[in-house]
């Protein structure tokens, strides 16, 4: 469902849609955008979006949205940004985990991704920019998230590929932050959280804003495709 009053933007405006941003990282991405004049389309599950983005309504997991997503965007042009920053986890050991923790965690971040990746391909404009926000966990594996950290990893192969499929029609890159404090972040116990921050080479967790600049960054530049750039504060390097 479109919010009303869509914010007046310059006509050298560019249409930017931003899955899951609502809040988090992503709200900060939709929010770094708008600052910048370009028209962005927010998605959110209820809640909406910050002032100044455009909200639709959206849900990743749902196979029939995405099409509703595009044709809502067409009605402004085309697409020259698509970043994908929505994201769950549902940690627990392996032996432990459901196959719904599975099913849930693999449909919201790897398919939903994909299907929004496979319907961005044929409407964004030539030159256009996807930005997918990955895991540092992709690489580096994490205890208790066997399913997050494996849908992460298969983003970043899906990218991979994608690059060189359409690498004469658009760019696509991956942004792979460390922890983040977001209300994801913040769901991790005290102890996992001290343990996180004490674990970056810098000491500290990354602020969303952090992110949101590499984010904008990447998806404006003009000859990286197919990459995965880490914000890690060092956890990475
Ligand atoms: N925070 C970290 O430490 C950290 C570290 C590495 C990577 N990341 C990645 O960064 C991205 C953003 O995470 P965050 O920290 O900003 O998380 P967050 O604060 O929990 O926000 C998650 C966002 O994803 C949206 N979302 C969740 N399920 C969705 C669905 N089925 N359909 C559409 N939107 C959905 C949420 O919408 P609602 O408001 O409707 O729930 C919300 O906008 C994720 O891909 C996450 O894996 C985060």
């Amino acid at each position: 469902m479109p919010s009303t009053n869509p914010p007046v933007v310059p006509d050298s405006a560019k249409n930017v849609v931003v899955i899951g941003a609502s809040r988090g990282i992503g709200a900060v991405v939709a929010s770094t955008f708008a600052s910048h004049g370009h028209r962005v389309i927010g998605t959110h599950r209820g809640s909406g979006t910050p002032d100044g983005v455009i909200g639709f309504e959206f849900d990743i997991t749902d196979p029939g949205a995405v099409a509703g997503l595009f044709s809502f965007v067409g009605g402004f042009g085309r697409a020259d940004v698509v970043v994908v920053a929505s994201g769950i986890t549902r940690d627990s050991p392996l032996v432990r985990m459901s196959d719904s923790d599975i099913d849930e965690v693999i449909a919201t971040n790897l398919v939903g991704p994909m299907r929004v990746v496979r319907a961005a391909a044929s409407k964004i404009v030539r030159g256009g920019s996807i930005v997918l926000v990955s895991s540092v966990g992709a690489r580096l594996g994490h205890v208790g998230q066997a399913n997050y950290t494996a849908s992460k990893a298969g983003l970043e192969g899906f990218v991979r590929t994608v690059a060189q499929e359409f690498a004469s029609k658009f760019r696509i890159n991956i942004v792979a932050p460390g922890p983040t404090r977001t209300d994801m972040f913040l769901a991790a116990g005290a102890e996992a959280r001290a343990a996180m921050e004490q674990g970056t080479p810098m000491r500290r967790v990354g602020e969303p804003v952090e992110i949101a600049d590499v984010v904008y960054w990447v998806s404006q530049s003009t000859y990286m495709t197919g990459a995965t750039v880490p914000v890690s504060g060092g956890l990475i390097v």
